[in-house]
């Protein structure tokens, strides 16, 4: 396909490269979108009760037994072809990997160092903004319905993923936006473009120079910037691109 070997050649040519990735990258091993119109979770599930602050205050249990049950769905699921095909290209070329996914596969692919801009969800911190943070499973969970106690200060603890209206960590998008502004080629993997200001992203790398390719089945928000648009599935391209 010439556009796959258009793209090999960009990626061949490039010292900087940034790869920015979306739900639709997890699919394939298992862990659903958020805008499918069948199995995506906003499809499915309320978004305001249970990805915003006014959602946890209402119903704390409710919150995390979901975050809960998405954990231990999200435990049982490897890492699939698209992810080692980008721990690969860091392998080769100056790559920082960008996520929206809070599932964390890029690390258990083997990842360097990925910015997870939406949090990870085997995290939790402080609902009180005492500044504690850790790993889920160091907390005590008196019953696994309710939501643990902060160790630190005692509120409630919550997941460390970011929602809708609050603020991305400021240290994670600095980086972000400088990988962003350096880059020869920024591959778009997975994601449909609409939740600002991660969907900015790779316009910001346009404008600063790079070569956009925007990789996913479906079109995207994204497309109008691309360089390339490869229409398939994340797990049969990113194998092409990098073997
Ligand atoms: P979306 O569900 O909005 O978009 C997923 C994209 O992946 C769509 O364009 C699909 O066509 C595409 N897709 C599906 N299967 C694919 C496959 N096998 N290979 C490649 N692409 C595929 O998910 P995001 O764009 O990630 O926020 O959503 C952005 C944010 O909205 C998420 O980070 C989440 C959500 O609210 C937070 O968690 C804060």
């Amino acid at each position: 396909m010439a556009d796959i070997d258009r793209v090999r050649e960009l990626l061949h040519g490039a010292s900087k490269v940034v790869v920015f990735t979306g739900a639709g990258v997890s699919a394939e091993s298992g862990i659903p979108t958020f805008r499918d119109a069948l199995t995506g979770l906003w499809s499915n599930y309320e978004a305001e009760s249970l990805a915003t602050e006014a959602g946890f205050t209402a119903d704390p249990s409710l919150v995390w037994r979901w975050y809960a049950s998405r954990r231990a769905a999200i435990r049982q699921c490897e890492p699939n072809a698209a992810y080692h095909a980008i721990t690969r290209l860091q392998s080769r070329v100056d790559t920082t990997v960008v996520t929206q996914n809070v599932d964390g596969l890029h690390a258990r692919a083997g990842a360097k160092d990925p910015i997870e801009l939406h949090g990870n969800i085997v995290r939790a911190r402080c609902f009180a903004g005492c500044g504690w943070r850790g790993d889920v499973d160091a907390l005590e969970a008196v019953d696994p319905g309710v939501p643990p106690h902060c160790p630190r200060c005692d509120a409630h603890a919550r997941p460390d993923v970011v929602w809708f209206g609050e603020r991305l960590s400021e240290v994670a998008w600095a980086r972000a936006e400088a990988a962003c502004r350096a880059a020869d080629v920024c591959l778009v993997i997975g994601t449909s473009g609409l939740v600002h200001p991660a969907a900015g992203l790779p316009a910001l790398a346009r404008s600063a120079g790079a070569s956009i390719v925007v990789i996913g089945p479906e079109a995207t928000r994204l497309d109008d910037i691309a360089e390339v648009v490869l229409r398939g599935r994340a797990g049969e391209v990113l194998p092409l691109l990098v073997s």
